[in-house]
């Protein structure tokens, strides 16, 4: 779906926040349902929820771009091959003035390459304890939103888009 079709589909949903959530309650019991029996459906479903109330903490209502799941082959990395597919959508949300979005977890190397091509980091989502999901009691995971803003080239240059984007959304319900 092209960049204007999502919006005018958004536009076209025209929401309550009320509609809203009860959209993402049927999506989401949805998702679930066709999850694996086998796979840990409780930490994907939080975790989906974690990191959707971040980005919503962060961007807002703003239109943006979003990255997901950048990956390079083992074989071919630090050949500026990620710096190239980032570039290319940095280029579309120069040329239509938006913000790119993306989350990566904080112990991952790959923060250097966004922070590189102006990405910074503008809010925190934290699961405090995985031994509730069957991973070890007291290890925890925190996963950073980060945006680039349009036009930016360096961490130097980078605007925040609100005062109060900056905060961390701790998995609270356990
Ligand atoms: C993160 C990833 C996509 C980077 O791909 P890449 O093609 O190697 O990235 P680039 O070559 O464009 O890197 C550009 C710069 O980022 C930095 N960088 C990239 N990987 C790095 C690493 N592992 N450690 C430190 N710095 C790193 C370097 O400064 C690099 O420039 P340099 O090689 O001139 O020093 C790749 O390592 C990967 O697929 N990782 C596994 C999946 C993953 O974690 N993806 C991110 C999910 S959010």
């Amino acid at each position: 779906m092209s960049l204007k079709d999502q919006e005018a589909a958004y536009e076209e949903l025209n929401e309550t926040s009320e509609e809203q959530e009860d959209r993402q309650y049927f999506e989401d019991e949805l998702y679930r349902s066709q999850l694996p029996d086998s796979s840990n459906k409780d930490l994907i479903m939080d975790f989906r929820s974690g990191l959707r109330h971040m980005r919503a903490r962060v961007v807002g209502r703003r239109r943006h771009y979003a990255l997901d799941n950048i990956v390079t082959h083992t074989l071919h990395r630090r050949r500026s091959l990620a710096t190239q597919l980032i570039s290319s959508t940095i280029q579309d949300a120069d040329a239509t003035a938006l913000p790119l979005y993306l989350e990566v977890s904080s112990d991952n190397d790959a923060m250097r390459v966004y922070k590189k091509l102006g990405f910074e980091e503008c809010g925190t989502w934290t699961i405090q304890d995985l031994g509730r999901y069957g991973g070890r009691k007291g290890d925890g995971v925190v996963y950073v939103g980060m945006v680039r803003e349009p036009g930016m080239t360096s961490d130097r240059d980078i605007q925040r888009p609100s005062g109060d984007a900056e905060r961390d959304i701790t998995q609270s319900n356990q």
